[in-house]
């Protein structure tokens, strides 16, 4: 299980100064001691981390450390430069907010040890991968090169920076390093020439001579021995502690990791060496005839190793160190140079020599570690420290300057920004004091009155400029001013002070007061190297020295001077601080708690001096005062966002009220932040990590929600694929088995036949005699069977219908079959006849016989058949029984009638007809009045003999009696009817059935016999008038002729 432990947790003393009770600088003072004594070097204001140098290793900056404070809360371990370096490191990569790191304290305080460890830790904690390894690697690396050629051993510190260095670490949008940019402010090249007492110069002097192999010492023309370079200090040659051998390699091996080939670092040797060799080269004077000396190098051995190293003409730099040339309005003027302007044109040449060279290191190393993209960058500032020694100068001066505007950097965000922002934002504030510096840096860097602006004024001023003159002007300028101290100022007050030599003048820094001595001001400011020198330079034949000099190209001739160096300083100062000033700032405030450079030791007076001067306690007093954390309402609303329902995933109002909304929703207490105009205060860390926590587990859930969708996403698509590869490889198989079963029952097959037609070969060769003689009749038969077979299923299917007119009949297939096909048709016919018939009821069937009885009278025989035969007979057609009228007639009838009709009685005396009812029984015929249904007669069928009718197509017939018979008195009866044919038919059927048959005569031409007479019927054709069916006339006694349409 995780075990967390907290700020509070074991803790020495108090970890954050906030809760120091009570709060006096005595209490602080001890509150550091006690830590100090623990080993607790760490303590913090808020978010500033005071740093205490151990002078001693301390396991706390092992892996496991780093593991430790990795992505934890600031407060939440105990005091440590990892927490903060964590904090930046989030609070870049997670928030988008560049970051820069001020490390700031005097010199040997342990700001370069604590800018080393934060780089440490973020190349630990941010990704990994080759590419981004190397680039941490190449920026780690850049260190030991930079310290080894900028650092040296000082009386305060035994690798104290003598240059600025700000180093931009450059990070993807991941947080990954992506590379970097370093920039350095004015290495202290004095130190080249000069050390001050217990000093050394720049390490790298040292360690290439302790660390060169034999064989690279040789090449460099150099000996192992420090004491024979005029350059080198010998009383601290050697540090304690310091293996400048090892360095070395180490060196080599930086150089070579940071990118650096085999070439370039050999000519950076023969540089270093080159110095070495310059510091040697001595001078004497010689007389000349004007009476002036003039200087001329003593022994020119190293003169001529140096110009071998470097590949320079050696006369031509002898010529350089006895005359100078001049320059000026189109004029050369050659004059001499004593032993002194000799030796101060030869250091001259060593320092630029060496400071150009510090430069393009610095210039090459970026050049290496330069990135691609850069998103987001966190700056690292190490400058060198606030100093003061016994003999300051320039140097230090410049150096002091760099300090003050780093504690102004410092007064501006956390003391003055923090005041004037609660009150800006209307906050309830009390004002708290502070000592604001601004006024020191005024001193020095104003344009018009500023010490830097004297100097250039000065150095550019026509006439004999020395250092005295300087500081005159200085005594007269800056007299009155409260942090300017000098002997002969005007202000009189300093007369006395016998601790201000004549030549110096005083500041009081923030940090206390130092005492400069004005000698090399100016010579330091102008940094002028004598123009012969550089064109010896550019003439060398090496790549280098060619690079390094490019003024001393002929045809580059620059009259103007260049910037001073108090300017170019100032300026690149003014740029750093505005840098600075947009990026968020992570303090690192660095104490030397002794000036023994020892463990354990705490002096008191010491600490004191430098918590006084950085301001601390009035630090601390704004931070307990204040609110540890504020942010605008906008991007606080989009961080916390998640954490409230009203407030996510969109809030519609003004933030302020989202970021209300927001914390009561938390139930945050209301004494924990204050609503400025603005932007929200937060009062307490703990309050901020309450948030803090409450969004990482948030987005957490957040994160699983995505995964879950993703994952499920990606399960589906990798199924997706799986099914259809499947779905490809079974499809493939499938075809694949289905080849081989295939192929498989193929040769199966062709085994099988070719045994089965081998068999059958056998068979057929046995059975061959047996075939000849018996298989066509057999084919033929079988095919004549076939043929039958599918002639009946053929004709089955074309059967005409079963209507017995139908006459259709398929077509005969084959001749063979002729007559069967006949056979066929007509039995098929009877059949359907048959069928026919079988469908008749009784009725229907004596209606049939009744019409097959009339065709058999009639048929052919007269006209007017054919149109009766599609006539039904319906017999009854006047509805005897039921129609009213005939009810006496139908009574009278006893017997069923078959027939009643109304027919026509003709008349024989006219030939006209009158209606008369006809009725027809079983043994009788009856006439009837058809008015009054008065039975006129009464006929028994036996009594009727025949009836005639005439081939054409009227209607007329005459019923014939019997003579002898009881009605034939009354004599035939010659009658016309529509209905003829049924008439006649039926007559002749019930008669037949009766009595004898009833003979029907038919012809145009026959006897009536009308009582007495008999009178012939004859039918003649003609044209009828009225369009009738027939006329009856009488045309005589004996003739009644009816005439007919001809057909
Ligand atoms: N955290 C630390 N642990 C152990 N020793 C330290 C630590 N910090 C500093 N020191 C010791 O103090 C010495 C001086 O530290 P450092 O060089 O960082 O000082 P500085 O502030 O950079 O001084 P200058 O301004 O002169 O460059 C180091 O060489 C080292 O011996
Ligand atoms: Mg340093």
């Amino acid at each position: 299980m995780e075990v967390k432990t907290s700020l509070l947790d074991n803790m020495i003393g108090v970890g954050d100064m906030v809760l120091l009770e009570p709060l006096t600088e005595e209490s602080f003072i001890d509150n550091l001691r006690k830590r100090f004594d623990h080993s607790e070097i760490y303590t913090y204001i808020g978010s500033v981390v005071i740093s205490l140098n151990p002078y001693k290793s301390l396991p706390i900056f092992t892996a496991d450390k780093v593991e430790e404070y990795r992505n934890r809360n600031f407060y939440e371990l105990s005091p440590h430069i990892y927490a903060l370096a964590d904090e930046a490191y989030r609070s870049l990569r997670d928030q988008d907010k560049d970051q820069c790191i001020l490390i700031t304290g005097e010199s040997g305080a342990g700001k370069t040890e604590a800018s080393k460890l934060v780089m440490s830790y973020v190349a630990a904690v941010c990704g990994k991968g080759q590419e981004v390894n190397k680039v941490k690697e190449q920026l780690l690396q850049s260190n030991p090169v930079l310290e080894a050629f900028g650092n040296a051993k000082t009386v305060r510190n035994d690798n104290s920076s003598r240059f600025g260095k700000y180093m931009d670490i450059e990070f993807d949008f991941k947080g990954d390093p992506m590379g970097g940019v370093i920039s350095n402010y004015l290495l202290e090249k004095s130190r080249v020439v000069k050390q001050p007492r217990g000093e050394r110069n720049f390490h790298i002097f040292y360690q290439l001579l302790s660390g060169a192999s034999e064989d690279l010492l040789k090449k460099l023309k150099l000996d192992r021995d420090f004491s024979k370079y005029n350059y080198l200090s010998l009383d601290s040659a050697t540090v304690n502690g310091l293996d400048d051998a090892a360095n070395f390699r180490t060196v080599r091996n930086a150089m070579q990791i940071v990118g650096f080939m085999e070439d370039e670092v050999q000519s950076v040797l023969e540089l270093v060496a080159a110095v070495l060799k310059l510091g040697n080269i001595e001078f004497k004077p010689e007389s000349r005839v004007n009476g002036f000396d003039e200087s001329r190098v003593k022994d020119k051995n190293d003169l001529k190793e140096m110009c071998e190293l470097l590949g320079i003409e050696q006369s031509v730099l002898e010529r350089a160190f006895s005359f100078r040339t001049v320059e000026a309005k189109m004029e050369k003027v050659s004059t001499t140079l004593n032993v002194a302007q000799a030796y101060y044109a030869r250091d001259a040449l060593a320092k630029n020599l060496y400071s150009r060279l510090f430069s393009w290191l610095v210039n090459r190393i970026n050049e290496s570690i330069k990135s691609k993209t850069r998103k987001k960058v966190m700056g690292v500032l190490d400058i060198y420290g606030f100093e003061i020694f016994e003999d300051n100068s320039f140097e230090q001066f410049i150096i002091n300057y760099c300090n003050e505007k780093l504690q102004q950097i410092f007064i501006e965000l956390t003391l003055r920004e923090e005041q004037e922002e609660y009150i800006r934002e209307g906050i309830e504030w009390t004002n708290i004091e502070y000592f604001n510096n601004a006024i020191i840096c005024d001193l020095i860097e104003n344009n018009q009155n500023g010490i830097l602006a004297m100097l250039d004024e000065e150095c550019l001023r026509p006439g004999n400029v020395t250092d005295e003159t300087f500081l005159e002007k200085l005594n007269t300028v800056c007299a009155y001013h409260q942090h300017f101290e000098s002997r002969r100022s005007k202000n009189s007050k300093f007369l006395t002070d016998h601790s201000l030599p004549h030549n110096c003048f005083r500041i009081q820094h923030y940090a206390g007061k130092v005492l400069y001595r004005v000698e090399g001001f100016v010579d330091k400011n102008n940094d002028l190297l004598y123009r012969d020198l550089s064109q010896a330079m550019y003439k060398a034949n090496h790549s280098l020295m060619k690079l390094l000099f490019p003024e001393g190209n002929p045809a580059k001739v620059n009259l103007k001077r260049p910037p001073t160096a108090g300017f170019q300083f100032k300026a690149s100062v003014g740029t750093l601080m505005k840098n600075l000033q947009t990026k968020n700032p992570n303090y690192i405030r660095c104490i030397k708690p002794n000036d023994k450079k020892a463990p354990h030791i705490f002096t008191e007076s010491l600490v004191c001096h430098q918590v006084r001067y950085l301001g601390l306690m009035e630090n601390v007093r704004v931070r307990r005062a204040g609110y540890a954390f504020r942010q605008p309402y906008e991007p606080c609303l989009e961080r916390y966002k998640m954490l409230c329902k009203q407030t996510w995933p969109h809030w519609k109002g003004p933030a302020r009220e989202g970021v209300e909304v927001l914390l009561t929703e938390l139930q945050v207490s209301p004494e924990e932040f204050s609503y400025g105009r603005s932007k929200i205060f937060i009062r307490n860390p703990r309050t901020l990590f309450f948030l803090e926590e409450k969004r990482r587990q948030c987005l957490e859930d957040l994160a699983t929600l995505i995964q879950k969708i993703y994952r499920g996403w990606k399960c589906r698509t990798h199924f997706l694929l799986l099914k259809k590869s499947q779905v490809v490889v079974a499809a493939w198989y499938r075809r694949y088995a289905q080849q081989k079963k295939y192929q498989k029952i193929r040769s199966s097959t062709i085994v099988v036949q070719s045994y089965i037609r081998g068999w059958k070969v056998g068979v057929r060769r046995e059975y061959r005699k047996f075939f000849r003689a018996n298989a066509g009749k057999k084919i033929y038969n079988f095919t004549i069977q076939r043929i039958v077979q599918k002639y009946f299923l053929g004709l089955k299917k074309t059967l005409p219908s079963m209507s017995p007119i139908d006459k259709t009949w398929p077509v005969r297939p084959y001749l063979f079959l002729d007559n069967t096909h006949k056979q066929l048709q007509r039995i098929f016919h009877l059949w359907r006849c048959k069928k026919y018939r079988s469908q008749f009821t009784d009725e229907k069937k004596s209606v049939y016989e009744e019409k097959l009885e009339a065709s058999q009278l009639f048929k052919d025989k007269k006209t007017l058949y054919p149109s009766s035969v599609s006539q039904p007979f319906k017999g009854d057609y006047l509805d005897i029984n039921k129609n009213p009228k005939y009810q006496k007639l139908s009574s009278a009838v006893e017997e069923k009638v078959l027939l009643a009709d109304v027919v026509n009685k003709i008349n024989r005396a006219n030939g006209k007809g009158a209606p008369r009812v006809f009725l027809l029984t079983k043994s009788n015929f009856v006439l009837a009045d058809q008015k009054t249904g008065q039975v006129k007669a009464s006929v028994p069928l036996p009594d009727l003999s025949s009836v005639s009718v005439s081939t054409q197509s009227d209607g007329f017939f005459a019923l014939k009696l019997k003579e002898g018979s009881a009605s034939a008195a009354k004599g035939d009866f010659l009658l016309s009817s529509d209905h003829l044919i049924e008439i006649i038919t039926k007559l002749h059927r019930t008669g037949a059935a009766t009595t004898d048959q009833i003979g029907v005569d038919i012809s145009d031409e026959f006897l009536v016999q009308f009582k007495q007479d008999k009178v012939c019927v004859k039918f003649v054709q003609g044209t009828l008038k009225n369009g009738g069916t027939a006329a009856c006339k009488r045309k005589n006694n004996k003739l009644l002729e009816v005439s007919v349409p001809s057909p």
